[in-house]
């Protein structure tokens, strides 16, 4: 352990000793910072039967600052302990963020791979000169503490044509081999994920690169591929898409390409499908636990200009809760995971014709079923179904968010669940997702509904997270 991870251990811990009291907007069904602030969930994985989730963690400023990897870990996806960062920014090669990256279990251990993150000083552009994306590797050989952390391969190692920006290996074991996809800028602005193919972990090799015929954005952050029912789908998050309606009206969006063919040689990329329709969800990754895929998003937009009250409380953002990827012709699905059921306390069930109101504690499981048209209203939010779209109005307590649609066919049903401070809305059993963040001022719930239809609310307890004894 250098000088530096010594004092920036003893730094969170004091941050975290410090950080007040969550107020009202606390979260009780997602994972958020023990202090200031958190973005993409990285290092997702299914490890000696326990579930990690790494996160990009600035404990020091609740409006981002130095990126390390914060982590929770859980048996069931219920009961989370808080375990201690597992990457800080100590080396020459990631001083200024260990950034975003995935992990790959090992028979002797936990492989992350991840970004070293460099900026230089001096007048600089940060696109073409003055930055340094290293790839790094960090060994941990019980998933909780830092074995070691090497650089594997820096800007020299990439192939020729690229901007600064390459960032956010994805790794996973594949027919004997390893692969790696990092997200890309060329020096053109064209976003692109590169595969790199390796025999042992550590030596990569360029072999392909996945990219649309035209551009579509200008950088693909956090990149992701899988293989679902004998389908393969890149995940990424391009920034600079094209503005191009429902799903595609925040700054930056995040979705899929459906890939065919072959990703380490011939492949063709489908149409781009958002993820979400929603303000606040980025950078998903995915994972298999080994019996189905988990995906788990960032709740928040880099860059937008609505923001989150709870920045002045020290503290912003959270993830998504787990959601299970499945596939139904060619198109993916995402649910809550089942293992949230196990939350519900209570039950209220009702038909309701015409208008219905009923009270919500802080957070509720809500399931809709409906004919015909609806609208409801969950405390300043409102949703209104018509025409094949579902409209999203944050009429109070939005901090600047106020309307985005989702395609909703003919709207079957709705499932929200309801926390705090941040709705998960799916509709028609996962066709679309809206992820949003909101502040409601009082402290009494309502929800009203207006159609045809019966409606299921389940009160839930909290998580449970179970914190470090501080020193
Ligand atoms: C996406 C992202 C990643 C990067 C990380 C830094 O939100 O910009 O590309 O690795 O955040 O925190």
């Amino acid at each position: 352990m250098n000088a530096l991870q010594k004092d920036l251990i003893k730094l969170t811990a004091a941050a975290e000793q410090a950080a007040r009291p969550r107020g009202p907007w606390g979260l009780q069904l997602h994972l958020m910072p023990p202090a200031g602030w958190l973005n993409d969930p990285n290092g997702l994985c299914f490890f000696r039967g326990e579930y990690h989730v790494f996160y990009q963690y600035s404990p020091f400023d609740a409006n981002g600052g130095v990126k390390f990897w914060g982590h929770y870990r859980s048996r069931d996806l219920l009961a989370w302990e808080q375990c201690p960062v597992m990457l800080y920014s100590d080396e020459t090669y990631d001083a200024h963020g260990a950034y975003s990256g995935s992990a790959l279990c090992g028979e002797d251990g936990l492989y992350l791979y991840y970004t070293g993150n460099v900026k230089h000083s001096g007048d600089h552009d940060f696109v073409l000169t003055g930055r340094e994306q290293s790839t790094a590797v960090a060994y941990s050989p019980d998933g909780v503490h830092l074995g070691w952390k090497r650089r594997l391969m820096g800007s020299g190692d990439y192939p020729p044509g690229l901007s600064r920006h390459v960032r956010d290996p994805k790794v996973w074991k594949q027919d004997g081999r390893y692969y790696m996809l990092l997200g890309a800028r060329t020096a053109g602005d064209q976003g692109e994920a590169l595969v790199f193919s390796s025999e042992d972990k550590f030596h990569w090799e360029h072999i392909n690169t996945l990219r649309t015929p035209e551009p579509f954005g200008y950088m693909w952050e956090c990149p992701d591929l899988f293989e679902l029912d004998g389908r393969y789908f890149l995940l990424v998050s391009p920034q600079g898409a094209p503005k191009d309606g429902p799903g595609f009206e925040n700054v930056y969006t995040a979705g899929y390409f459906p890939l065919s063919g072959d990703f380490r040689g011939k492949y063709s990329l489908g149409d781009f499908v958002p993820l979400d329709f929603g303000f606040d969800f980025y950078a998903p990754q995915t994972f298999s636990d080994g019996r189905r895929r988990l995906l788990i998003g960032w709740m928040g937009m880099p860059d937008a200009d609505y923001s989150n009250p709870t920045a002045a409380q020290g503290w912003q953002h959270c993830l998504t809760v787990p959601r299970e990827v499945t596939c139904r012709d060619g198109r993916l699905l995402l649910t809550p995971v089942q293992e949230l059921e196990a939350l519900r306390t209570s039950r209220y069930g009702f038909p309701f014709g015409g208008s219905s109101t009923t009270d919500l504690p802080p957070a509720a499981d809500i399931r809709v079923t409906c004919e015909g048209p609806l609208s409801l209203d969950l405390s300043g939010v409102s949703l209104r179904a018509a025409d094949g779209a579902l409209t999203l109005t944050v009429r109070e307590g939005g901090w600047g968010r106020e309307r985005r649609t989702a395609p909703a066919g003919p709207l079957r049903n709705l499932r929200i669940l309801a926390d705090t401070s941040a709705l998960e809305i799916f509709v028609n059993d996962g066709e679309a997702v809206l992820s949003t963040r909101w502040y409601p001022e009082s402290d009494s719930r309502t929800l009203t509904l207006r159609g045809q239809g019966r409606a299921v609310v389940d009160s839930l307890r909290p998580l449970q997270i179970e914190k470090p004894v501080l020193p």
